[in-house]
Parts: C-alpha cells; sequence; structure tokens
C-alpha cells in the first residue's frame, strides 16, 4: 500500500515558539541496547510570544519518566503524540526532567545515537536530537549544554562531548564516566557525543591572540599513521580563518572523530567534528591525490563552521544555505588559496583556476541537473517534506556560487567588510539570509534587493551574448540576455544581477585592454559588467580589430552561457584564452559539440567521425609544455558523462557511451607516441608527497593511460601494467588499474583481483574497488552485463548495505557513473534499482532516499528508456511503509 504523504512544511509558517532552553544537563548511562538518558532543560518564556505550550519532539523514543520542577504534569495540561509533547505551563520558568530509553544498537537510520564497530556515536543534523531525547528540536533554540557520559571502560575507553573536559572517574562494575562542558549556547543538532576505543593524534598550537589550544585527531587503533594530513589541513584551515576573515578558535579544545559509518561527509558539532573515516584518514599507499584534496577541504569546512554555522547559526532549516553555502564558498577560496602558495608565484594562477575548474565541473555535473528536474528549488527552499532531502547541490554548490557572486560584485575588501558587520550584528544568534545580505548590503552602502533574487528562484539561468564588430569605429558592440526557464511552483521569472567577468582577445591571441564608449581610459583586461535587467549593451571601443570575445571568466555567475562559436573559434580560445577557467571551457564546449554529434550518429546507425580540427586543438594543448601539468589533465579531460545527458535531448546513455568510447579511443590511438612520450617522460619524484605540482603531473600521466588503454595501444597497456604492479603509492596504482578497468583490457581482471588480494582487510581502499567495477566505462561484448557484477559485488563479502561508503561506492557509481550500463533497454537496471531503495529504506532512509535520487530526471530520457523506468518509480511509490525521505523523492518524480 502506497504510505501517507507527509506533511509539507513551509518557509512562511514560521513562528517563533513560545518557550526556549536556555541549559541543558545530560545524563547518558550508556548500554548496547538500553542507554538511559536523563535530561534536566532549564526553560523560559520567550517574551516575544504572547502565551502557548513548551513544544517538545521526539523520534521513537521509549519516555520513562517526564516531570516539571519535580512534579508530574497536572491532568489536562499534556498533549502527547509519537512525535510530540505540548506542555500548558503556568508561570515563565520551569525545569524539566525527561528520562528517556533508545537502543543505539538496533538504530540503522545513523541518526541519533547508534554504535559503528562497537563504540557510540552521534549524528543529530537536521533532526537527530529528537531521537536520542524530548526536545524543541530547532537551531533557533539555543542551549548552554552539560554531558555527562557513563560507559563500560573495556569497550569504550574513550568518553568525548562538545567544549571542555570537566570531571571524569571510575565507577563500580568496570564502568567509568566523563563530564563535559560547552561554554556557548549552541542548537541541539551541534551536540555530539562519542564513546569508543579510540587512539588519537594531539597537536598543541597558539592562537594568533596566544591562546593555546588543543587539537586532536581520534582514530581507531592501528590508523594513527593516516592522521596526519588531517591534522595538517585543521592547523592550515586555524591560520586561514585568522588571515583571512580575523576569526579564532574559540575553545580550548578542538576534536575530530573519524567513523565508519556515517550518512554524509562531516559534521561540525561545536568542538567535536565527526567524520566520515573517508575524510580523515590517508597515507600514500591507501589514499589517492584527490583523497588529500578532499580530504584538506572537508576539515577546512566543518573547522569554518565553528564561525559560520556555530557561532552565527541558522533560524530555521530553509536557511540552510546560509551556513552552508558560505562555508562552501569559504572551504574553496581556502583551497585555492593553498593551492596557489604550494604553486608559487608564478603558477598560482594556474593553481587557482585548476580549483575553480573542479568546482565548475561538480556544480555542472550535479547542480545543473537538479535544476532541471523535479526537485528543482531555490538555494532557499520554500517547502519541504524531509529537511534530510535538502543537503544538496543546490543549497551547497550554488549556494557558494551565489556567495561568491556577493564576493566579485563587492569585492575582496568589501566582502570582508561585511562579513565583520554580520558578525558583530548576530554573533550568538540564530538568523536568516536576508540577515547575511543585509549585512553585506549595509557595510558596502549598496543595494542588494534585487541580488536577493537568487535566493527565491529556482533554475538555471541562460545568458545569451551576441557582439558585433564595426571595423570603421573600432567599436564592439556587445548584447547580452538573460532567461531562466520555468521550474516545479515557478512558472515566471525575474531578471537577476549577474557579473559577467569579460575580456575581448586579439587576432594575434592577446587579451586587448577594455574601453566602454564614454570612458576616457582602457581599464585592464578583464572587467565585470553587470547585467540587472533583461537585456543590455555595451560597446567596447579603441579596438585595433576585431575581437573574440572571452565571457563569464572565471565562471563568474552559476549560468549556462549561449554564445555562436564555430569550430575555428573554439580552437582558437583552447590555444589562447588568457583566463585559464575559459580556456578549459572551451575545450569543454568543443568537446560536448563533437560528443553529441557522435551520439546522434551512432543512435542513426550512421558511422562516427571525430572532425580532424578537434584532434589538433586537442594536440596542441597536450604538447604545450609551458601549461602545468595539473592544468592540461583538466582540459584533456572529457566533460562529466551527467553533464552531456543533461545536454543531449533526449539522454540516450547507450548512444552517448558509444561517442566517448569512440572518441577516447580515436584520441588514444591518433596521438599514441605523444601519450607515451608524456607518461616515460614527466619525472617523479622517488618519494611520495602529497604537493600540488606532483599531484598534476600525476593526473596527467593517468589521464594519458586512460586514452592508451582505451585506444588498446599494446605498449600503453603494458605501461599501465608495468605502472600497476610497480606503484608506489594509491594514486599511481589507482589511476594505472582504472584505465585498464576503463579500457576493458585483457589485463584488467587480473589487476582488479591483485588489488583485491593487497587490500581485502582495507574498508576505504575496498571501496575504490567497489565503485572502480560499477562505473565500468567499456566491457567486452562477450562479458556479461556490468549489472551482473554489481549483482555479484553485493553479495562480496566485503560488501554490506548497512555502510553508506559501500552503498554510494558500488550502488552509487552504478546508478550514477554507469549510465549506459544502468539505463538497460530491458529495465534490468530499474529492477535492481527498485529492490536496492526498498531494502535501505527499511534500514536507512536517508541513504536510500539519495540513491532514489538516481532516477528523478526519468522524463529526460527516450520514450523507451521511461516506459521501462515508470513501472520501477511506481514500485517504490507503491512499497509498504515507505518513509517520508524516498516518497518525497518518487512523488516529485512522478508528479
Ligand atoms: N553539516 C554538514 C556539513 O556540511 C553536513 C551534514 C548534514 C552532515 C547532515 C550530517 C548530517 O558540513
Ligand atoms: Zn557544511
Amino acid at each position: 500500500m502506497k504510505a501517507e504523504h507527509a506533511p509539507t512544511i513551509r518557509r512562511t509558517e514560521f513562528m517563533p515558539l513560545p518557550w526556549t532552553v536556555l541549559r541543558v544537563d545530560l545524563h547518558f548511562s550508556l548500554h548496547p541496547e538500553a542507554t538511559v538518558v536523563t535530561s534536566r532543560l532549564a526553560c523560559v518564556r520567550n517574551r516575544a510570544v504572547d502565551a502557548g505550550a513548551l513544544v517538545l519532539d521526539g523520534d521513537e523514543l521509549e519516555t520513562l519518566a517526564l516531570t516539571i520542577d519535580g512534579c508530574d504534569p497536572q491532568p489536562g495540561t499534556v498533549r502527547r503524540s509519537a512525535s510530540r509533547i505540548e506542555l500548558d505551563i503556568d508561570g515563565d520558568e520551569a525545569e524539566l526532567e525527561i528520562v528517556t530509553r533508545i537502543n543505539p544498537r538496533a538504530n540503522s537510520t545513523l541518526s541519533g545515537l547508534y554504535q559503528s564497530r562497537g563504540g557510540y556515536f552521534t549524528q543529530c543534523e537536521a533532526e537527530g536530537f529528537r531521537r536520542i531525547t524530548w526536545f524543541p528540536d530547532r537551531p533557533d533554540v539555543m542551549a548552554r549544554f552539560t554531558v555527562t557520559v557513563e560507559g563500560e571502560r573495556a569497550s569504550c575507553p574513550v568518553l568525548l562531548s562538545n567544549g571542555n573536559l570537566v570531571e571524569e572517574g571510575e565507577l563500580p562494575d568496570g564502568r567509568h564516566y566523563a563530564r563535559w562542558e560547552d561554554p556557548f549556547p549552541k542548537p541541539c543538532y551541534l551536540f555530539a557525543l562519542v564513546a569508543a576505543d579510540l587512539v588519537v593524534l594531539e597537536r598543541r598550537e597558539l592562537t594568533a591572540s596566544g591562546r593555546e589550544v588543543l587539537l586532536q585527531v581520534w582514530v581507531e587503533a592501528g590508523n594513527l599513521d593516516r592522521a596526519g594530513h588531517a591534522m595538517d589541513a585543521l592547523v592550515h584551515a586555524m591560520r586561514w580563518d585568522e588571515e583571512t576573515f580575523g576569526l579564532e578558535l574559540d575553545l580550548d579544545r578542538y576534536m575530530i572523530v573519524a567513523v565508519s559509518d556515517f550518512n554524509m561527509g562531516a559534521m561540525e558539532n561545536k568542538g567535536l567534528n565527526i567524520f566520515n573515516t573517508k575524510y580523515v584518514l590517508a597515507k600514500p599507499d591507501t589514499a589517492t591525490d584527490a583523497d588529500y584534496e578532499h580530504i584538506e577541504s572537508v576539515v577546512a569546512h566543518e573547522y569554518f563552521h565553528n564561525w559560520t554555522g556555530n557561532r552565527v547559526t541558522c533560524r530555521d532549516w530553509f536557511q540552510l544555505t546560509l551556513k552552508e553555502g558560505l562555508t562552501v564558498f569559504r572551504d574553496q577560496q581556502f583551497s585555492a588559496d593553498m593551492l596557489a602558495a604550494a604553486a608559487g608565484a608564478e603558477a598560482a594562477a594556474s593553481a587557482r583556476a585548476v580549483k575553480r575548474i573542479d568546482d565548475v565541473r561538480v556544480l555542472r555535473a550535479a547542480q545543473f541537473p537538479e535544476d532541471a528536474g523535479p526537485m528543482a528549488h531555490p538555494i532557499r527552499p520554500d517547502s519541504y517534506q524531509e529537511i534530510n532531502n535538502f543537503y544538496t547541490a543546490t543549497v551547497y554548490e550554488k549556494g557558494a556560487e551565489v556567495i561568491r557572486m556577493l564576493h566579485t560584485l563587492l569585492g575582496p575588501e568589501g566582502f570582508r567588510n561585511g562579513m565583520d558587520l554580520y558578525f558583530s550584528y548576530h554573533d550568538g544568534s540564530a538568523v536568516t539570509c536576508d540577515d547575511f545580505v543585509e549585512a553585506m548590503s549595509e557595510a558596502n552602502g549598496r543595494d542588494l534587493d534585487q541580488f536577493m533574487l537568487w535566493y527565491s528562484q529556482a533554475g538555471t539561468p541562460r545568458v545569451k551574448a551576441e557582439g558585433v564588430w564595426d571595423g570603421a569605429a573600432g567599436s564592439y558592440l556587445l548584447t547580452v540576455s538573460q532567461y531562466t526557464p520555468p521550474t516545479p511552483g515557478q512558472a515566471e521569472k525575474q531578471a537577476l544581477v549577474i557579473p559577467l567577468a569579460i575580456g575581448l582577445i586579439g587576432p594575434d591571441g592577446e587579451d586587448r585592454p577594455l574601453q566602454l564608449e564614454g570612458e576616457a581610459h582602457p581599464g585592464g583586461t578583464t572587467r565585470v559588467l553587470e547585467l540587472s535587467s533583461e537585456s543590455r549593451q555595451w560597446r567596447f571601443v579603441g579596438l585595433d580589430a576585431e575581437p573574440v570575445p572571452s565571457l563569464l571568466r572565471g565562471f563568474s555567475a552559476p549560468v549556462i552561457l549561449e554564445v555562436e562559436e564555430d569550430d575555428a573559434r573554439l580552437a582558437f580560445r583552447m590555444a589562447h584564452d588568457a583566463d585559464a577557467c575559459n580556456r578549459w571551457d572551451a575545450a569543454q564546449r568543443y568537446a560536448e559539440r563533437v560528443l553529441l554529434a557522435l551520439a546522434a550518429a551512432a543512435a542513426d546507425g550512421r558511422a562516427m567521425a571525430v572532425p580532424q580540427g578537434f584532434v589538433d586543438a586537442f594536440a596542441r594543448l597536450l604538447r604545450d609544455q609551458r601549461l602545468d601539468a595539473a592544468f592540461r589533465a583538466q582540459a584533456l579531460s572529457l566533460p562529466a558523462e551527467a553533464y552531456l545527458l543533461e545536454r543531449m535531448q533526449p539522454a540516450d546513455p547507450a548512444a552517448l557511451r558509444a561517442a566517448q568510447i569512440h572518441l577516447g579511443m580515436t584520441l588514444g590511438s591518433m596521438l599514441a607516441d605523444d601519450l607515451r612520450a608524456l607518461v616515460e617522460g614527466l619525472v617523479e619524484p622517488a618519494e611520495y608527497r602529497y604537493h600540488p605540482a606532483d599531484a598534476g603531473r600525476r593526473a596527467l600521466i593517468n589521464l594519458a593511460l586512460r586514452y592508451l588503454c582505451a585506444a588498446r595501444d599494446a605498449r600503453g597497456v603494458a605501461l599501465a601494467a608495468q605502472r600497476f604492479a610497480e606503484a608506489g603509492n594509491m594514486t599511481d596504482r589507482f589511476g594505472a588499474l582504472a584505465a585498464l578497468v576503463h579500457g576493458a583490457v585483457a589485463e584488467a581482471e587480473g589487476a582488479l583481483a591483485a588489488f583485491y588480494r593487497r587490500y581485502r582487510d582495507d574498508a576505504l581502499v575496498l571501496d575504490k574497488w567497489f565503485a572502480l567495477q560499477a562505473g565500468m566505462w567499456r566491457r567486452d561484448p562477450a562479458a556479461p552485463p556490468t549489472l551482473a557484477r554489481v549483482r555479484a559485488l553485493l553479495a562480496d563479502a566485503a560488501f554490506s548495505l548497512a555502510n553508506p561508503n559501500k552503498v554510494y561506492a558500488l550502488l552509487g557509481s552504478f546508478f550514477r557513473a554507469n549510465p549506459a550500463e544502468f539505463h538497460l533497454p530491458d529495465g534490468s537496471g530499474y529492477a535492481l534499482w527498485a529492490e536496492q531503495v526498498i531494502a535501505l529504506d527499511a534500514a536507512n532512509p536517508q541513504v536510500a532516499a539519495r540513491m532514489a535520487r538516481a532516477l528523478e530526471n526519468w522524463r529526460r530520457f527516450t520514450p523507451a528508456l521511461q516506459a521501462a523506468m515508470r513501472p520501477q518509480l511506481e514500485r517504490v511509490r507503491d512499497a509498504e511503509g515507505l518513509s517520508a525521505d524516498v516518497g518525497e523523492i518518487i512523488d516529485k518524480a512522478l508528479a
């Protein structure tokens, strides 16, 4: 039977609570199946609200006791449901004592208090605290917490919570306790508790003002040699926030704990960050350069939340982008600065561009499709059924783009002034996105009312640009217009404020100084134009020849740019654009054009032919030794398949994959000599170190191996096999393995088996092994479909549906990273999808909903595929006891 619809929560229905909590005193008596939580709440009336009950939220709680000021509630003053208690209380203050019993071992949702490998861990964002005890579970209730954790010494020698350790001691029966006090008021979503058998890497540092702080990274025994990189990242993040924003660590102790079972990447609990092991643990033998990079940015992200999220938090969950968009922007800037510093002055700009390109890739592959589908929502959504479904690429990544646009429009100093004002007004409170933008506006004396449309309008704006050259006048007239397509619930869109960074390139490939009509002097070679109406013109003067425009430099706004450019012009910009991001983008556009044409040919059964012009342009980039390796690796990587499918009408994964394989083969065989020379010629340091310059070389080598194996170039395949066998680090080993596997060459299976033998006991490395096979680019036509392999891997001893990392690695990669093998015409991929979503949903709805989203854009596919998808979507919709999480996704997809 179809599940009841979950109610829709609306942003406009926000009401302040009649009661709030000032202090919370928690006591945990930990037992695997019967943990007893005693909570004492000091509650006061909210003076701003006339009257009303004290409301508490709860979820799957067994309530053992509830008293108000030491007494049982008066008859008739309590209203209870499974998820809510309302208390009518006389007077303005009350002390509540609540005792609940919970079962961490049975908690497979990984929300609330749960067990992982014998330890206890919590996850409370967004609404997990109500799974621990009754509480007004909203971010605008900020209280001071003290926490006593009591547990078995043998299994849980380490007892942690937020803030400072104030007391610890022994108890009878092999138990012990620790008492923690957090000096800062916080919403309950930032509460955390860890009780486990862990070891610690410690460091003492001085803050900018000279306070000593203790930094700790807690991991399982045996993993201490993998904690150093996270610690370094933490110290770098501390320094960066001091230098860039004048923000200092406000605690005496800052802890990071790694846990194997975790739904998301990491969590910024005050003073006690809990991390997915994936974003903590790294050593050269087990982590790739990409892993090192991700760890650095996630550690920084959580650290930056201490100010943007914790000190100033969200009034309600609709404001999620207030903390997430801003914090992603901060971590992006941090990573760019770290890369630039490592690269040195000469290569700094290119290093920054490489980071920007990474971010743009993510946005295009993950956020653009979301913004064009049934889940499209503004960065500040207007409604939701399940808040966990709104930790999205739109809230995070597009949210960060919106902050970046403010940074671009106001300049670094103006932005910093706005941040300072924001903290001066709102430190210690729970606020809205309006509060943030108002601080920016006031600090800069700039009206940002129209800018606020970025917070309320969904959909990716299209920006069209056209130039007309007037040779006699030496002027270039640029006409730019914008249009945002309708999204669910938003038929009409208004014109946004769009910062458009542009340059004009002369026929010699050099940027021309930019002088607008009416200006006395040219001003720079890249300038930011502001498009704030539907259409606008700019006339550039003083030009000696017809320029080639380079628009949206640095990807200055999260839009789709539509310009008419022929192949020659794309090749020209690939060779000359002074903006590295746009140079990359020119290559992407050219590749997209070629791939979509090849796919159309494949779909019609015509012969596929790669234009020579593209091969030449590609070869020029490949051979250009002046470009650094990391940039070349970016420029020579084809656009993400998810992005290309989005650009294809209708999406035909089989035809697109045929096109990609054909293009890879063609480039690999036509440029085999160059590619081999590159692999053999790039000298690698003997000892692995994580350094951007080395990482760039490794990335370029691994990419070259991909093309060589795609072309089945015998010497290239031998090189890959040899590098796999002799690799001294995971980046080289996995890069070579991936080249063999994606090329489906004979050596692939043996290499996969060897890799498994070597890492059979290493969960994080096995995730790579699962993901690689699920995402196999190509397979021997005689081999069984990848679907059969995925089914077999589901039964592998190392696989578990209970571990989110495993699910994301195997099923996530298959559903999302392998469209050609997933979208089989007989619908067998969709049957697997439905079966696994239903199975997951019974245990962990958040993870199930993430997997469910793989089919949300089903209406974009060919009619035959849609016809195969619909019955499986309906099967999930009609499943017994479906969660609100999955229900919302499926209902929106089918609507
Ligand atoms: N707030 C976390 C972050 O972005 C993400 C998260 C959300 C983790 C919900 C767990 C649960 O840093
Ligand atoms: Zn975050």
